[in-house]
């Protein structure tokens, strides 16, 4: 793969070390932006995709870039050529959320991280969604790999560019999700093309990492009553 690109005003990035890679692209480092990352597609980006890029590169504010590896800036293979990747702040020292809930992890690599702390990070993890949210837009693709957690408790979202974004008015759907975290009510369906999700369907998501969080990695709906009138005096 080409190791040279432009940005939309043809600045040269030149690209370094990869760091990780997905289903959709992989993200390198930046030698001369040491404080930026590349995140570049391994297929070509179509028209509606690329339109989602360009809005998002030039719609990033502070509340945003507070919780989330925002898109900075797309990235060419020539001045004029189509959208390929693009620019985003790097996410450094910081562990994927699962990490952190399951108890067997967070003993080898927080071994002080006490209840106080994973309160914080709920907290964190619910101020991350409500500034999206109040922006018009909605995560979708809520997983364990895409809340990055600091040693500080603070959160950042990584693995933006799959949001579904509202771009003033025109909607850009998120056409991917994780049964784990998806409501029951998208549940079974043959896949996300076309499906318009709300803040409601992340919150069933968000509800649910903390629930992990708090409760030792377990799941919500896992327990199971030992006898038939043993939910009668909650309900
Ligand atoms: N801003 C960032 N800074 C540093 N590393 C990052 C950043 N964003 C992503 N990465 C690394 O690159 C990997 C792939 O990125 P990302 O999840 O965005 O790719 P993807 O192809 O969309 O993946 P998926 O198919 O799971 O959606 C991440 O798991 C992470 O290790
Ligand atoms: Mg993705």
């Amino acid at each position: 793969m080409t190791k040279r690109f432009v940005t939309a005003s043809g600045a040269e990035v030149q690209l370094g070390r990869e760091l990780g890679k997905g289903g959709e692209g992989s993200v390198f480092e930046i030698p001369s932006l040491p404080n930026q990352v590349a995140k570049l597609y391994h297929q070509s980006v179509d028209k509606l995709k690329q339109d989602k890029l360009r809005f998002m590169a030039t719609h990033g504010d502070q509340a945003l870039l507070q919780y989330a590896a925002w898109p900075q800036g797309t990235l060419h293979p020539s001045v004029s050529g189509p959208v390929a990747g693009f620019l985003m702040p790097k996410v450094t020292g910081r562990d994927p959320i699962h990490m952190l809930y399951s108890p067997a992890h967070r003993r080898q690599n927080r071994p002080n991280a006490a209840w106080d702390f994973l309160l914080y990070v709920a907290r964190n993890t619910a101020a991350a969604f409500e500034t999206l949210h109040a922006h018009g837009h909605v995560l979708g693709d809520v997983n364990q790999g895409n809340v990055m957690v600091g040693v500080d408790s603070k959160v950042i979202l990584i693995d933006c560019d799959s949001y579904q974004i509202n771009a003033s008015g025109t909607l850009h759907l998120c056409e991917v999700g994780v049964s784990h975290f998806t409501p029951p009510e998208l549940q079974g369906l043959q896949s996300f093309r076309g499906v318009k999700r709300s803040a409601s369907h992340d919150n069933f998501g968000l509800a649910l990492l903390i629930f992990h969080l708090l409760f030792g990695g377990r799941h919500p709906f896992s327990g199971i009553p030992q006898k038939s009138d043993d939910l009668i005096g909650i309900l």
